[in-house]
């Protein structure tokens, strides 16, 4: 049986860990804000941004958040970034994803200052380690430290090649020195490949999708998946049951990676105000 990687217990971890830092900037005179824009009304946007207000909240980053109509054009939000990124006392900044049609996102993620790119989709994952780091594959690194998973050298396979998860994760094993493959719908022989890595990270969109015949005796499998279903129950994209019999350490959903890109939202938004103000 796997050993469960428990996202729950680690983000608080860090979060009271931020707690003390942020007590400490603020004697400093350094107060961290973040900004969270929210265009239209799609509901699962509505509760995730609901969860990083609150978040910011218990660890004493000041926040506020900026709702905007479903017609807002895109020159109307491009002008608020605008001036968020002129605001000096703003240190984060994050458009809530989906946006309504009218609007490309590319452009608008585009015009956000680096410096204040707290979801890190600016980042070029240098080694610089001034770059705010993608929240999601960074809590994902971030779990695999705390449970004693090293990367360099294994096989790392990762399911999904999306700009938010897949393509990030993968650039961030890669530059932990893992040997990465990255799966796409396009794959020939999925389940051939995911057999052979010793870390695979599922962040497909789809519900059980990874099956405990695509892994391998012994691998640690991280579900970056969140599939809401009937009744508002949360699937991730491993079938949880199946495949902790045969993993080595495994994450839950819900539980998992989840709330740990929270905790990394907040320790960008930290080092942004740290950094913006030396
Ligand atoms: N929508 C779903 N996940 C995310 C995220 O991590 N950042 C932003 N900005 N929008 C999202």
């Amino acid at each position: 049986m796997a050993t469960i990687m428990d996202g729950k217990a680690l983000s608080l971890k860090l979060k009271e860990q931020m707690k003390q830092r942020i007590a400490q900037l603020k004697q400093q005179g350094i107060n961290p804000k973040l900004v969270v824009v929210l265009v239209g009304d799609n509901s699962a946007s509505q509760v995730y941004v609901r969860n990083k207000h609150k978040s910011c909240g218990e660890v004493g980053i000041e926040s506020e958040v900026i709702t905007m109509p479903e017609q807002t054009t895109q020159q109307e939000l491009l002008e608020v970034v605008e001036r968020l990124n002129q605001d000096e006392t703003v240190d984060g900044i994050l458009v809530q994803l989906p946006l309504p049609k009218q609007i490309d996102e590319k452009t608008v993620l585009r015009s956000i200052l680096p410096e204040k790119d707290v979801d890190g989709f600016t980042c070029r994952i240098s080694a610089d380690e001034r770059d705010l780091m993608p929240c999601t594959p960074a809590g994902v690194m971030e779990m695999l430290r705390y449970a004693g998973v090293a990367v360099a050298g294994k096989r790392c396979v990762v399911v999904g090649r999306s700009n938010i998860v897949g393509k990030p994760m993968a650039a961030l094993l890669l530059q932990a020195d893992g040997t990465v493959t990255v799966c796409h719908s396009k794959t020939r022989d999925l389940a051939a490949v995911t057999r052979e890595a010793d870390i695979l990270v599922a962040a497909v969109g789809k519900p059980h999708f990874i099956t405990a015949d695509m892994v391998k005796e012994g691998a640690v499998v991280i579900d970056v998946g969140v599939n809401r279903m009937a009744e508002k129950k949360l699937l991730g994209d491993v079938d949880f049951e199946a495949v902790e019999k045969k993993a080595s350490f495994i994450t839950p959903v819900p539980g998992g990676v989840g709330l740990m890109t929270i905790a990394m939202l907040m320790k960008n938004t930290v080092r942004a105000a740290a950094q913006q103000t030396i």
